[in-house]
Formats: C-alpha cells, structure tokens, sequence
C-alpha cells in the first residue's frame, strides 16, 4: 500500500529520470517531477502520470544550489509532510566525452563540482525528512563509467566519487531505517547519449551485450523504481550494474575467446 507517499526525482523531464518518474507514478507515488530548464517536458512527464490516474506536479530547481534545493524540500515538507524516496538522478554538467589531455580543468571540475553539490544538498535535506520517520528509499544514478578507463574521464571521476560517497551515506542513514543504493547504468537512449548513438555503438552492443541493443529509459526506470519503491530494504550500500549484460559478456569474451550462447 502506497498511499500517500512522496518520490522525488531529480532530473525527471527527460531520459531515464523521467521513465522512473512514470513508473513510480503508476505505483501511486505522488511524484516531483524536478528539472532545471525544460519547463515542457516536466510538464509532459507530470500529464502523462495524471493521465495514467497518478499524482504529479513539476518543481523547477538547479539540484547544484543548496538554496534552490532546500526550498524544493521545503515544499514538500509543507504540502505532503513526508518524502519515501530520494531518486538522485539530474544530469548535471554532462561532459563531453575527451580524454584527459583534450580536457580543460575547468570543464572535468565544473563535471565532478556539480555532480557532488546535486546529490550533497538532494541527500542532506531528503534525510531531514526521512529520518524523523524512520524510513525512507535513496536511489543515485551513476555509470559504469565509473570504472572504466576509455570514454569522459569528468564523468568516470565524478561517478567513481558518487559510488563512495553513496556507501557513506548508507553507512550513515541506515540506522534510521534508510536504505541507500546506487544503479550504474550502461548505454541508454536518452537526449544525453544521441551523440554517441552511432551505428557503431549499436554493433558494438549486438555483440557485446546479452540484450544485444541499447537500454531504453525503462529499463532503467524498472530497476531504479524497484529500489526506490520497493521493500528491498536489506540490500543497501551496493552499487548495481544494470548494461544489459554487457559486464557479463566481457567476462565470457575474456575468457573462452569469444561469445558462447545455448542457440
Ligand atoms: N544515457 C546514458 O547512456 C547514461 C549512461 C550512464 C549513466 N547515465 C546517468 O543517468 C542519469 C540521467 O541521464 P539521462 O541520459 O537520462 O539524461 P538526459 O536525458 O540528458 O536528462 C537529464 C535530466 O537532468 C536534468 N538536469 C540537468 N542538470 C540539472 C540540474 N543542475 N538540476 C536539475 N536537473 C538537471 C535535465 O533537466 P532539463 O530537462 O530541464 O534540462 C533533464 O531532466 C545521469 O546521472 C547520467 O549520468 C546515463
């Protein structure tokens, strides 16, 4: 029974935010439907949870200013009086994708600054909320690029630093009854990856993941949903790696020398 109770996603206008939005609507969360500039597409995501018969309402705020962050709590405290889940999941800053020598300092700090000030302020005045009711759910969204050495180095160090601080917090919260997990997606369609979207890529994953395509934003809503949502409350601190089997794949590759499948 979920009556009542309050998801905030942060990022939830677009990409994977928004198709956890979706699905922790149908699951009768009233959901903030946080975003920074595009108006519209929260307003989308917020129509099509009411439409389903769900509850919704958008909240404009820049997850990397404390203020703005804290007045968005506030609302909720003031309107709901409760928040269940904390999904950190706002893109913030995206990098593009250099390696370190093509990299200026300010563009890999303004990447791991920005991603780290969104989940500190979200996490700080999500647990103001939650821990006066000994219980709440707190989902980050990170990358398996967190431990890889190819790709946007911004984003490996800025995720490699959400996935520790992410078990601190668990470490910190989870005797009030909190639960605290990390998903580390692998390649998902969303606005964020179109440029990376080549015929190459998808080859590359055809052969090189189990589900032999690119996530789609559902896929990841599923997973991320289940952990906010759900009665998961002995697994925390972990860090998930949901790519589709692409983890898997490498391990097989590596080993046999090449794909193996039962067909
Ligand atoms: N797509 C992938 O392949 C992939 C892979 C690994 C990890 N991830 C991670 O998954 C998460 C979501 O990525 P995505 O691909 O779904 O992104 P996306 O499609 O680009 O959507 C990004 C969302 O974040 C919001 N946002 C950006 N900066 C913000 C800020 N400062 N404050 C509040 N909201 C902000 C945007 O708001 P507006 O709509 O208002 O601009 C938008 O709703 C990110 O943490 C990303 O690193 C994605």
């Amino acid at each position: 029974m979920t009556a009542g109770r309050v998801a905030l996603v942060s990022g939830a206008g677009r990409g994977i935010g928004a198709a956890t939005a979706r699905i922790l609507g149908a699951g009768g969360y009233h959901v903030v439907v946080n975003y920074l500039n595009r108006e519209d597409a929260a307003k989308e995501v917020v129509a099509a949870i009411e439409t389903a018969g769900g509850s919704a309402e958008p909240f404009q705020a820049d997850v990397r200013d404390g203020a703005a962050v804290a007045a968005m709590t506030a609302h909720i405290r003031d309107t709901r009086g409760r928040l269940d889940a904390l999904v950190c999941n706002a893109n913030t800053a995206h990098p593009p994708f250099a390696q370190l020598d093509e990299l200026s300092w300010e563009t890999f700090s303004a990447k791991v600054n920005s991603e780290l000030a969104g989940v500190f302020f979200l996490t700080q005045r999500a647990l103001e909320l939650m821990r006066p009711r000994k219980s709440g759910r707190i989902v980050y969204v990170s990358s398996i690029d967190a431990d890889a050495a190819a790709g946007s180095v911004a984003q490996s160090a800025a995720k490699a630093a959400l996935n520790t601080f992410s078990r601190h917090v668990a470490g910190h919260a989870g005797r009030s009854g909190i639960s605290v997990n990390t998903i580390s997606p692998g390649a998902v369609r969303t606005d964020a990856s179109a440029t990376v979207n080549t015929p190459e890529l998808r080859q590359y994953l055809r052969e090189r993941s189990v589900l032999e395509r690119m996530l789609e934003p559902e896929d990841l809503g599923r997973v991320i949903a289940a952990f906010a949502g759900g009665s998961l409350v002995a697994a925390t601190g972990q860090v998930i790696t949901v790519d589709g089997g692409m983890d898997v794949l490498a391990q097989q590759i590596s080993l046999v020398g090449e794909r193996t499948t039962l067909d």
